[in-house]
């Protein structure tokens, strides 16, 4: 088949993002190291007990919720507890029917298989995952015009987990594939702070509860933002001060890196100041936003949005995006009188 290739240039292949790499050594490896998201952590040690149990592949899971919280972490920590091994690609490296037809074929008894960013899959990739997810086979086309003819492939059974930030894009006959589907939250505060106490403890950085607490707040309620505030702050500590992350440290190295006491960057603020300024406020929509800022629509969507929704700075409405009463007050400004407005 010509447009096989092997499974190693797309398996394991994800390209690794700035964090990720670094995001490695501070992975938990097991549901009881695992902070926060108990219920998810919850049902997942019952279906995996019960897996386990009956020596079977754990149902299909399908991971979603914004970047950063910890899918990929999740992914990990699952085929960890059942004891099995995993192969890791992503929605947009597999390009062609054979990418995945070679993954597939060559996984084992009860592997798990992790898609990342698994909405990015092209709709000829998922005529292939249907019948393997459903029935462990197969549909190989072979020879094109009057003489192709369709064979069927055994797959071994296998447990998918895909991962996503946006459900909703996902078709509909893949979603209902997934026996198990859980959504990802923002992190409590406390749980960011043992976050950052157990990271700090792996890189044997001395950090004291002031200064943990005030980089968690910084987080977005996100674990890799911690871990990446942290790494910073570090490096601050290290260069500027005796090594010890204290809380004058931490403010000090948070402040050089523009980050704000609600965990807001120079993205966050040109988003809001942008609405504000440019289009009274809102309602607008995505592609004015979009160019107005000049960042992508999907990096919106996905990273910036729903930490400002969460925090009630954006709301998201039917004629588009409106910045809040908290919005304008952030930034000093009175907030328009929206009363007897339909937005
Ligand atoms: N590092 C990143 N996410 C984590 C989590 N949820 N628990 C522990 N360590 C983590």
């Amino acid at each position: 088949m010509s447009d096989e290739v092997s499974p190693s240039r797309v398996v394991s292949s994800v390209r690794l993002g700035d964090d990720d790499q670094f995001e490695a050594g501070l992975r938990p490896r097991t549901l009881d190291a695992y902070i926060g998201q108990e219920r998810l952590r919850e049902n997942l040690e019952v279906s995996i007990a019960a897996t386990r149990q009956r020596g079977e592949a754990l149902d299909h899971v399908l991971l979603y919720g914004p970047p950063g919280l910890g899918k990929t972490t999740l992914a990990y920590v699952i085929a960890n507890e059942l004891g099995v091994p995993i192969r890791t690609t992503a929605g947009p490296v597999l390009e062609k029917p054979g990418d995945l037809a070679a993954i597939l074929t060559n996984l084992k008894e009860h592997e798990v298989l992790f898609i990342d960013e698994i909405h990015r899959m092209s709709p000829v990739i998922e005529e292939i995952l249907y019948p393997a997810m459903e029935d462990y086979e197969l549909d190989i086309v072979i020879g094109q015009g009057p003489g192709a003819r369709s064979v069927k492939v055994p797959v071994q059974r296998f447990t998918l987990i895909g991962a996503t930030t946006r459900a909703g894009l996902l078709t509909a006959p893949l979603r209902a594939r997934f026996g198990i589907v859980h959504r990802l939250d923002f992190y409590r505060d406390v749980d960011i702070q043992e976050i950052v106490g157990r990271s700090a403890g792996i890189f044997g950085v001395p950090i004291d509860d002031d200064a943990t607490a005030e980089i968690a707040r910084r987080s977005r309620g996100t674990p890799r933002v911690a871990n990446r505030l942290l790494r910073r702050v570090r490096d601050f500590a290290e260069v500027r001060a005796d090594g010890a992350i204290t809380q004058s440290v931490a403010l000090r190295a948070l402040e050089l890196l523009e980050v704000d006491s609600n965990g807001f960057d120079e993205a966050d603020r040109r988003l809001l100041r942008a609405i504000i300024d440019k289009f009274g406020g809102g309602p607008v929509g995505l592609n004015s936003i979009a160019a107005a800022i000049s960042e992508e629509k999907e990096a919106i969507e996905d990273i910036y949005e729903p930490f400002l929704i969460q925090i009630g700075f954006l709301d998201r409405t039917p004629r588009g995006r409106v910045a809040t009463a908290r919005a304008y007050d952030y930034f000093g400004l009175p907030a328009p009188d929206r009363e007897g407005r339909l937005w």
